[in-house]
């Protein structure tokens, strides 16, 4: 089987690049891989993806592709220095050039750190995203931001670098866990909640059909999270429009709960939820939203089965952390809260005791 990719573009000029997605893309990919640099193919896979990768790079061969392999390890460990270094000396090794093309075949962590790879190897050659968890596709792929973590914390070395093409089979999601499926979701359902309240609905009424991983729907979700995510992006490339800002909804608390547990107990798009949770309790603190309105999304995030919070958080720390955040601006911590669904706001008057007081009350609804 090999249906029809639903195809469009992420408007950048110059730098605009197509997205596919669909089913089974392997079989056809010289359809999806147009007005490269050259056929050489390098490909930079999650080593632990034996059957994908191997389809995978049938697939290019049927193409037409002359393919090398560059496996490595999955998970945030591999955005380093030292799995960067191995994959520039591979690179090297194996004779890639400027006009070469490198795959990041694997979830977020494999594409930001190949594509930290692409941005930088001999000033940069071209990339193309093949993410192949729930998270990737709906989010991390498309947006050209990509990075390495650095001890003093996680993706403070990157660049913006686009890729030249994003490939998205949800065929590929059906290996993964019902937990990667729920990140992924959490970061779906933000896109719904800040931008399409028919969005969010539709993940609401689909969702045990999303996690018994039911192509049709997932390519729906796929599809609809790209479309938001690609035209915001190609408003604020560089993310410095303010453009991308509402994208971080539930994002301060997410990253302080991440970091707080040291990446190890929340998935993202988990540790997202909960943030989510947190900033419409913040939103209700703050008197922006409604009850009615509160009430009716938060009581559908609250049965989504999560890692609970840990029990020993307390307001202060998280407050701390969270005034750390790569979000402030003159000084201020800027919250994204939320009047209704599809109405985000940017708020800067945000209090420590509002900061507390929603903390509390979502503790008490956890
Ligand atoms: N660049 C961006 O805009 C952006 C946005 C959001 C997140 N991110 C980054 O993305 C990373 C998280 O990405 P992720 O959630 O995809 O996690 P991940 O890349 O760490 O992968 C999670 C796990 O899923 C496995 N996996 C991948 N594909 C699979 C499949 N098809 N079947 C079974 N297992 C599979 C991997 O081996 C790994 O163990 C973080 O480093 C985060 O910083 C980047
Ligand atoms: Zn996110």
């Amino acid at each position: 089987m090999n249906s029809k990719a639903i195809k469009f573009k992420v408007n950048l000029k110059k730098r605009s690049y197509p997205i596919s997605i669909g089913s089974d893309l392997s079989q056809n990919l010289s359809a999806l891989l147009m007005n490269l640099p050259s056929k050489n193919a390098f490909v930079v896979s999650d080593r632990a993806l034996k059957n994908l990768r191997s389809q995978f790079i049938k697939g290019l061969k049927k193409a037409k592709w002359n393919v090398a392999e560059i496996p490595v390890g999955a998970g945030e460990g591999l955005k380093d220095f030292k799995t960067t270094h191995e994959i520039y000396g591979k690179l090297l090794k194996l004779g890639a050039h400027r006009d070469s093309v490198l795959f990041a075949l694997g979830g977020g962590s494999v594409g930001d750190a190949a594509g930290f790879v692409a941005s930088t190897y001999l000033r940069g050659i071209t990339w193309v995203g093949v993410p192949t968890t729930l998270l990737a596709q709906v989010d991390s792929s498309v947006g050209g931001k990509t990075a390495i973590n650095h001890s003093q914390g996680k993706n403070l070395i990157g660049t913006f670098y686009q890729p030249a093409a994003v490939i998205c089979d949800v065929t590929y999601l059906s290996s993964l866990s019902r937990r990667e499926i729920i990140s992924g979701l959490g970061e779906a359902l933000k896109y719904g909640l800040i931008y399409d309240p028919q969005f969010f609905k539709f993940i609401k009424l689909n969702w045990n059909r999303l996690l018994a991983k039911e192509t049709k729907g997932l390519e729906q979700v796929v599809q609809k999270s790209l479309q938001w995510k690609s035209k915001v992006v190609s408003q604020d490339e560089f993310d410095n429009k303010g453009r991308r800002e509402f994208l971080n909804f539930g994002h301060t608390f997410g990253h302080a709960l991440e970091k707080i547990t040291d990446y190890k107990k929340f998935q993202h798009g988990e540790a997202i939820i909960w943030g989510m949770r947190y900033a419409l309790a913040l939103s209700q603190v703050k008197g922006v939203i409604s009850t009615q309105e509160y009430e009716e999304i938060d009581s559908f995030l609250a049965g989504i089965s999560l890692p609970p919070l840990p029990k020993n958080i307390s307001a202060q720390k998280i407050s701390k952390l969270m005034s750390k955040d790569k979000k402030i601006r003159g000084g201020r911590l800027h919250f994204v809260l939320l009047k209704k669904m599809g109405r985000p706001i940017s708020a800067s008057n945000v209090t420590a005791k509002n900061i507390r007081d929603a903390f509390l009350n979502l503790k008490a609804r956890s």
